[in-house]
């Protein structure tokens, strides 16, 4: 598809190292293992393969407290592997995308150890420090996402520093210009490695308030809500001058053919829309949340899908995602009937899909018991839903005591309420969840209309969720029930087509006119005749 570029066209899969395939024996996945997984990532028929972080870490955020942007940890192998892994992800046509955690380091990082030994340290303001309030207490009342104060008092200089996660990941201070260049450093590291992009963690926290002054309180708290919710985030993120700062990344990549820059951020459309950047020069895929957060109903969805597209600058190019390591499982949420018409959503929709391993089975939360909790959200904020580890449980790849994925009990428990929640037996069964994302995602290859077409919104009522997407003579109506009634939708005068796929297994072939029945959890993908 000559006329877009592959971040356009092709499909994203997330993959989260720990917990893909262990090669070692230890319990945790590795850069090996992945390796050694390709084949399966390749008959699905993704295109690009992203990566979480498997940098030095202690791990205090499993990999998101970074201690060097220019390695590898040992728990995922070496830069060895590395290479070997993205040699045979190119020889396969496909692209790879690492997490580039450019908002805090690790406590442990160099820079951070250098900074915190005493004021004069020449990377005192490489991170955020500030003296006590007059009570002694934190700088202002900002929280960390993490729960309680996002400042760490510092008894050595007598100073707090500011930690929008955990004590253990010091904010980088993105004000002052090295910060900038060491950064722009590591991503030449990987560019020129080879790697065609990033995903970067947080982008919209990268540069807070000059002042840092007070967050105000939000009114519209709720006690079950995260404490991080006590205040609105006014001051603390989505400043003006970050956009300045990705710009600045941004022209890194320009330095390379076709890379891609994705942004993690987490704000409603109008202000995620701002990070395109003046003149589309900011991230190409600021990344798009909106279904993970709103409620699965037909209307609403048609809303957002439509506010979306009209929200869209000139040029910018969108795209959606279904599920993430920080986000419950979509089966989980929506239930397995409706998980396979969220499928048949995400890779007709127009935009670049993210994809979240193990959703193309229908992984569903993994319960974990106490003793086995991982994950620091939980530990800081128990209780209260929050716990991560539920959604990052090991790939179930088959049926026996450690799914595939290991020799030896994974580091999060593994999930066996379901003999067929994994790719061996869902791979045999053409009716399985995994088979039609693989014939979606076939078809979004075969039909420019359904991955670079326009998208043109239809009106229906009720449970059916209904639009159209066109390029050239191609032309498809998607249709899908959200409900658990049967529904109708009339075609309009004239209008006829042919059933491509279905969720439910209806025939392939079908001749449609007049009035379609829609039962229950039925999507449909239609081929318009004139
Ligand atoms: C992002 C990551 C999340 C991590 C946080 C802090 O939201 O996706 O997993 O805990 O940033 O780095």
């Amino acid at each position: 598809m000559s006329d877009t570029l592959w971040w356009q066209h092709g499909t994203i899969y997330q993959i989260y190292p720990r917990s893909f395939q262990d090669s070692n024996g230890d319990g945790i996945g590795d850069l090996e293992g992945i390796r050694q997984r390709l084949p399966y990532l390749i008959w699905l028929g993704v295109d690009a393969v992203w990566i979480s972080p498997f940098y030095p870490s202690p791990m205090a955020d499993f990999g998101y407290d970074v201690a060097d942007y220019c390695d590898v940890d040992p728990i995922f192998g070496t830069l060895e592997d590395f290479d070997r892994l993205s040699a045979d992800i190119h020889k396969a046509g496909m692209k790879l995308i690492l997490d580039f955690v450019p908002n805090h380091t690790s406590d442990r990082h160099p820079w951070f150890q250098e900074s915190r030994i005493s004021r004069d340290s020449p990377k005192r303001d490489w991170y955020i420090w500030r003296d006590p309030a007059p009570d002694g207490g934190p700088p202002n009342n900002w929280i960390s996402n993490f729960g309680g104060s996002a400042w760490q008092f510092d008894e050595a200089t007598g100073q707090y520093y500011y930690h929008a996660f955990l004590k253990e990941q010091p904010d980088l201070n993105w004000r002052n210009p090295e910060v900038r260049w060491a950064m722009h450093d590591a991503l030449r590291f990987w560019l020129d490695r080879g790697v065609d992009g990033f995903r970067v963690d947080v982008i919209w926290h990268l540069i807070k308030d000059a002042d840092l002054r007070d967050n105000p309180i939000n009114p519209a708290y709720e006690p079950h809500q995260r404490e991080l919710n006590r205040l609105l985030e006014v001051h603390s993120c989505d400043q003006p001058e970050v956009h300045e700062v990705i710009a600045e990344m941004r022209a890194v990549l320009e330095e390379y053919d076709e890379r891609v820059l994705i942004g993690e951020i987490y704000l409603p459309i109008e202000r995620l829309m701002a990070y395109y950047g003046d003149d589309l020069k900011g991230a190409h895929l600021p990344f798009n949340f909106q279904l993970l957060q709103s409620a699965w109903d037909a209307r609403h969805i048609d809303n957002l899908i439509r506010e979306y597209e009209t929200a869209l600058p000139e040029g910018g190019w969108p795209n959606w995602v279904l599920g993430n390591h920080d986000q419950a499982r979509i089966a989980d949420r929506l239930g397995p009937a409706q998980a396979r018409v969220a499928a048949l959503l995400l890779l007709t929709l127009r935009g670049t899909p993210t994809l979240y391993y193990g959703d193309e089975i229908g992984m569903v939360q993994v319960p974990i018991p106490p003793e086995r909790v991982q994950d620091p959200w939980e530990k800081n904020e128990p209780g209260l839903g929050f716990n991560r580890d539920p959604a990052r449980t090991p790939m179930q790849w088959d049926e026996s005591a450690h799914v595939g994925f290991s020799t030896v009990e994974p580091w999060l428990p593994v999930d066996h309420r379901e003999s067929n929640r994994n790719v061996a037996a869902q791979k045999q069964d053409r009716s399985s969840l995994l088979c039609l994302y693989k014939r979606l995602l076939e078809l979004r290859r075969e039909r420019k209309a359904l991955s670079i077409g326009r998208y043109v919104p239809v009106t229906a009522e009720g449970d059916i969720l209904a639009f159209r997407r066109e390029h050239d003579e191609e032309r498809f109506l998607i249709v899908l029930n959200l409900g658990s009634t049967t529904h109708r939708l009339m075609l309009d005068e004239g209008v006829r087509g042919h059933v491509v796929l279905s969720c439910l297994g209806r025939e392939a072939g079908d001749e449609l006119s007049g009035t379609i029945e829609i039962p229950a959890n039925e999507g449909l993908v239609v081929e318009l005749a004139d």
